[in-house]
């Protein structure tokens, strides 16, 4: 089902006392978001998060994790161990993991996969870097990307699914792509979705992420195809999150 969402990628930030705080002032103001809500902090704050949104409508999701149920994977959180932190949602294939973690469109696929096995909604982020953009191949990357899980895990996947575009060059650089620069690839995704199935193409929420802030969400959130943000620099910030989050009121 298409639903307007935020997620938070809080992404290697946060402390006890600051998430704390943060929590505080969200809890206070998010009840009345037009949107639902999500947070994916580290991994070794998903208790904390959990049981200080329990009795809220706040969701929780992680942000990476590893597909193999357990075993000799040092330094690994497996999806598996999602579940009793009541994670609905986990991030797949942000490009910060592609490129600094070297993670391959297969092994991300692979995660997707694993993921939906566990009853946790994937995030797969696909995007393209300036280069890329410059030499006119930003559609040809993002359903590359696309195409390599559907490979996988065929469309019918893609029901319980989101995706996030973040364009490569617009991350945590204060670059926003326009509302129209993004609304066309979300276009582009979801017409090459809907050529695979029609409902879920319709029914898929696809995100916008890269440097969506208070001020600019509300004009992003308009466009007939993105159906909300995944936040990176803004989301640590309680008074920005929270405009971001109402930015659909
Ligand atoms: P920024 O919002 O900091 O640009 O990060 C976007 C992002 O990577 C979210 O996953």
């Amino acid at each position: 089902m298409r639903k307007n969402l935020v997620a938070a990628n809080w992404k290697m930030h946060g402390s006890k006392a600051g998430i704390n705080r943060l929590l505080t002032a969200i809890k206070a103001e998010l009840p009345s978001a037009g949107c639902e809500v999500l947070l994916c902090p580290p991994a070794v704050y998903l208790e904390q998060v959990q049981k200080e949104l329990q009795g809220t409508q706040i969701a929780l999701g992680a942000q990476n994790a590893y597909p193999g149920d357990e075993g000799a994977f040092t330094g690994e959180v497996a999806f598996a161990m999602l579940p009793e932190f009541d994670c609905s949602h986990v991030i797949i294939g942000h490009s910060e993991r592609r490129e600094i973690f070297a993670e391959s469109d297969e092994f991300i696929a692979q995660k997707f996969a694993a993921a939906q096995e566990h009853g946790l909604t994937p995030i797969l982020c696909i995007g393209e870097s300036q280069t890329e953009r410059e030499n006119a191949e930003t559609e040809k990357v993002v359903l590359g990307q696309l195409q390599a899980v559907l490979d996988k895990v065929g469309i019918a996947a893609f029901a319980d699914a989101v995706i996030a575009y973040e364009p490569i060059w617009a991350i945590g650089t204060g670059l926003t792509a326009s509302p129209q620069q993004a609304q066309e690839v979300h276009a582009v995704i979801r017409d090459f979705l809907s050529g695979q199935d029609q409902n879920i193409a319709e029914g898929i929420t696809i995100l916008y992420g890269g440097s969506v802030k208070g001020a600019n969400a509300s004009e992003l959130f308009q466009q007939p195809d993105i159906d909300g943000g995944l936040v990176g620099g803004a989301s640590l910030k309680a008074e920005e999150f929270i405009t971001i989050c109402k930015s659909f009121n």
